[in-house]
């Protein structure tokens, strides 16, 4: 799968792409991430990708253009474009898994002063926001869903067994849950003791305690995903 971020500052972008287990996926040919240069795309002496807004009011607004351009250079045939944006529906984990079965994703990049609305309206197919707080620009928010979805691509995490239990994976037909706490030696640290029946070897035990431990912890900490309390 491939990735192509679209931004007015690729060092952001970089570094997180290109080490742990995107790093190693990448060198694998697993995933193909492109990291470009939004200023390229700009005209003039001065390769300007934003202006000031119309109307008035401070700070300045990535042109439609330039973004046009950008998109038109980097998209090929069955690419998906995105957004990233703090005014756009909540970006999920059934978002990852929908974006993790198509073959190239375009990330673009918000300014964050504000992107020309034409953008969201006639270029992107989709707007994502990461959460209800306001980042400096988009690439942060890139990242995330870059992220999210490189690790449901096959053969990117090598243990695929660990995809099926871990938290906010949606099994059919139930809800979503926070994941059991995890443990390892020792065994014994400070007078903190690892739960007796994960050393018992009794796989069913186990795998009892659990399940129990998941739906307590998703009715204490997040009901809303038992639909409890929809937010
Ligand atoms: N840009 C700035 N803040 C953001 C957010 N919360 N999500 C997505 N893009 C953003």
């Amino acid at each position: 799968m491939r990735f192509d971020l679209i931004t007015l500052h690729p060092a952001i972008c970089e570094a997180p792409a290109s080490v742990s287990i995107l790093g190693r996926a990448r060198a694998a040919g697993l995933i193909d991430v492109r990291v470009h240069d939004l200023r390229q795309w700009a005209g003039g002496a001065r390769r300007q990708a934003d202006d000031a807004p119309y109307g008035g009011g401070s700070g300045m607004v990535l042109k439609v253009d330039v973004v046009d351009r950008a998109i038109q250079a980097v998209r090929t045939p069955g690419c998906r474009t995105v957004l990233l944006d703090p005014a756009a529906p909540r970006f999920r984990q059934a978002d990852a898994v929908r974006l993790s079965t198509i073959s190239q994703l375009v990330l673009i990049c918000g300014h964050y002063e504000g992107v020309d609305a034409r953008v969201r309206d006639h270029l992107v197919d989709e707007s994502l926001s990461i959460g209800d707080y306001v980042l400096t620009g988009g690439e942060l928010a890139a990242l995330v869903v870059l992220d999210a979805v490189a690790r449901l691509v096959p053969g990117v995490l090598g243990n695929a067994g660990s995809l099926d239990e871990e938290s906010f994976t949606a099994r059919e037909g139930e809800h979503l849950r926070l994941e059991a706490p995890q443990y390892t030696r020792p065994r014994s640290y400070q007078g903190w003791e690892v739960p007796e029946v994960l050393l018992s070897g009794h796989h069913q035990q186990v795998r009892e305690w659990r399940a129990a431990r998941s739906l307590e912890l998703t009715r204490r900490l997040r009901p809303d995903l038992l639909g409890d309390d929809p937010d």
